[in-house]
């Protein structure tokens, strides 16, 4: 099975910015981890902080691969683009979120990404993307 993560903006500074909401461990050091722990699947990653690369990747992968697992970040509260392009793909997303939004500011409330993605998971630290790789 071949999967991808997308991260979007700001999401390669993880383990550097706000260590006390988004943790200390950065993302490639996460994913080394997780690959080593999950064999059964192929994992693919992609970070960008351009909303319009990340349309092009979700082109790019959404016709041929088993899943993707999407960290819009803060694009999820506010792009059309991203909202419809998931929409638009075969291949089926799952929205994942280190906090929990629902418990931040009212604008992360709300998600262009959700009422297209298969599933949400938020709030579990980077365990949230480890829940959307087991539910594929
Ligand atoms: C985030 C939550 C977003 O509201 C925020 O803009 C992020 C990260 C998360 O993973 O918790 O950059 O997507």
């Amino acid at each position: 099975k071949k999967l991808i993560i997308i991260n979007g903006p700001n999401l390669n500074l993880l383990g550097k910015r706000e260590p006390n909401i988004y943790g200390s461990l950065s993302f490639t050091e996460f994913l080394e981890e997780v690959k080593t722990k999950y064999t059964d699947v192929e994992i693919d990653y992609y970070q960008s902080n351009i909303e319009g690369e990340i349309i092009d990747k979700l082109h790019e992968v959404g016709f041929s691969y088993h899943g993707i697992i999407l960290n819009a970040a803060a694009y999820t509260h506010t792009s059309v683009g991203i909202g419809d392009a998931v929409k638009a793909i075969e291949t089926p997303v799952v929205e994942v979120h280190i906090s929990n939004t629902f418990n931040r500011e009212e604008f992360r409330h709300q998600s262009f990404i959700s009422p297209n993605a298969k599933g949400v998971v938020l709030g579990f630290g980077l365990q949230s993307y480890e829940l959307a790789i087991q539910s594929f």
